[in-house]
């Protein structure tokens, strides 16, 4: 075990490991300035390290703590990292660690020397551009008419019991994709746990909901319709509902010609699904900065880009949503205020139940964050400095300034994108058939 550093802080230090090289890129790169190396390697006497020597004190401390993800990835020639796959940290014992050979290292020398010298290069290894054609789907190829379905189906409050609730009620088109907060009132007014996220560009997340707990948007489609407080209906009354109005048949019929029926509630999930595939928004001040403008962000967005990797930011917030790739608690070195992290929610253990994954969420996608406080799967924090300080302390153990903190939001505006143009659809008129709304249960 490492002095001053605890196991959650070694994890985190290997995840960051593991990332980057599944990512093919250089770890100190991809940490920024390598701030935790720098903190971990012994500084000289004039507390400047040579960026060379940074790097082996940090793969040596890789060592000691027995990071053992690291270490499997590293024995392999970086070029082949990609191959190395998997997420598990498996512990394979010490002898794997002597397997780093002077070439992979030598390989990731030379790649953070071009980094360190380059704003721009540095960003483009840890994060990527929103993709300007729409991303393909698993299993549910996505075409005009399901588009069109899945977003009159999104704004359709007769999917829910009340008659009154609507995918859009909470994650509202106009207001970055989210409801006003804290946390979201469905149902009979009841109120949820947990915040509503955004349902822009959702469709770059490994996995749906804070804790991941839905693989995909179709999986995760089917969850608020039934949930009791939020639109308190069944597969049922949805495929009822659906099938009263001729207007809806007949679009279920070209958007899925091959079912039969062509109205089932695994087909509503998809066109939703196909719908929020569409929900990207490309073209962010940031984008056009990562697609080689230099000038798309002003010097304090800079700024706050280089202190959002140099601090550690990026090691979690990271790839094309600028998170929403991995799981972490929140609270890595402190733990937040209860009002922050209620202790009823335990976050991604309620999915894997294990023991480590206690208070740990899926890192928040950061795209259109501006648009869309309060933050946190609480919803308690209603400015963006806030929330960026309390990263700082809780997640990295920093505590950022004054100008820090308006720096990185201000780099954190610059992730506002194009929104799309949506038009609120014509719905189907209902017919003596469609379930009259019900307030009660
Ligand atoms: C009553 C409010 C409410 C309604 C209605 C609602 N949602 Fe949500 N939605 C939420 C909340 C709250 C979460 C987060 C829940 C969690 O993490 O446990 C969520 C999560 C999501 C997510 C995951 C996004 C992410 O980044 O993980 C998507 C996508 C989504 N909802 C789409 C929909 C669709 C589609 C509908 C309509 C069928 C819908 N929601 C109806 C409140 C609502
Ligand atoms: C160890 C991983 C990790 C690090 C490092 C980290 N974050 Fe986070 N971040 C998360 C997780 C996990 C969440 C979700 C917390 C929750 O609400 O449960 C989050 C949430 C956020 C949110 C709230 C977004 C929203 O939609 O509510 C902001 C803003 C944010 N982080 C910014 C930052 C900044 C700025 C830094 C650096 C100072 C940082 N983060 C460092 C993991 C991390």
């Amino acid at each position: 075990m490492l002095r001053g550093f605890s196991n959650k802080r070694n994890h985190l230090v290997a995840r960051t490991l593991r990332n980057a090289a599944e990512q093919d890129v250089c770890p100190k790169a991809y940490i920024g300035q390598s701030q935790r190396c720098e903190r971990v390697a012994k500084p000289t006497s004039n507390n400047e390290i040579p960026q060379g020597l940074a790097y082996e004190n940090w793969l040596s401390f890789c060592m000691t703590a027995g990071i053992h993800v690291a270490e499997m990835r590293f024995n392999k020639p970086i070029s082949n990292a990609n191959e190395i796959g998997g997420g598990h940290r498996e512990n394979r014992g010490p002898h794997m660690m002597r397997k780093v050979s002077v070439a992979s290292i030598l390989a990731l020398v030379s790649s953070q020397a071009i980094a360190r010298d380059d704003l721009m290069m540095s960003a483009r290894q840890i994060f990527r551009p929103i993709p300007k054609v729409l991303p393909a789907i698993r299993d549910n190829p996505v075409t005009p008419e399901k588009v069109e379905l899945g977003k009159k189906l999104f704004f359709d409050p007769r999917i829910s019991v009340s008659g009154i609730i609507s995918c859009n009620t909470c994650h509202n088109l106009g207001t970055g994709g989210v409801d006003a907060g804290p946390t979201s009132v469905g149902h009979g007014w009841q109120k949820g746990p947990r915040r509503a996220p955004t349902v822009y560009n959702s469709v770059f997340n490994v996995a749906q909901f804070w804790d991941g707990r839905a693989p995909d948007l179709k999986a995760q489609a089917k969850g608020p319709v039934q949930a009791s407080a939020e639109m308190n209906a069944t597969p049922d009354h949805v495929t009822k509902t659906l099938n009263s109005m001729d207007d809806y048949v007949g679009m279920f019929k070209q958007a899925f010609p091959r079912d039969t029926p062509s109205v089932s509630f695994d087909n509503f999930a998809k066109a939703i699904e196909a719908f929020e595939s569409t929900l990207t928004t490309p073209a962010a001040p940031f984008d056009q900065y990562l697609n080689g403008n230099a000038s798309a962000l002003n010097d304090q967005q800079k700024a706050g880009l280089k202190l959002f990797m140099d601090k550690g930011c990026s090691s979690c917030h990271r790839g094309i949503n600028i998170g929403g790739q991995d799981y972490f608690p929140f609270g890595v070195v402190g733990k937040p205020d209860a009002k922050l992290l209620p202790t009823a929610d335990k976050g991604r253990f309620v999915v894997t139940n294990a023991v480590g994954d206690e208070y740990v969420f899926r890192v928040a996608p950061l795209r259109n964050v501006a648009l869309r406080a309060p933050y946190f799967h609480s919803g308690q924090v209603w400015s963006l400095e806030e929330a960026v300080g309390i990263m700082g302390e809780v997640q990295l153990g920093t505590k950022l300034d004054d100008k820090e903190r308006s720096d990185i939001a201000a780099f954190l505006n610059a992730l506002t994108g194009h929104l799309p143009n949506i038009e609120y659809p014509m719905l189907p008129t209902r017919t003596n058939e469609t379930p009259p709304p019900s307030l009660g249960r």
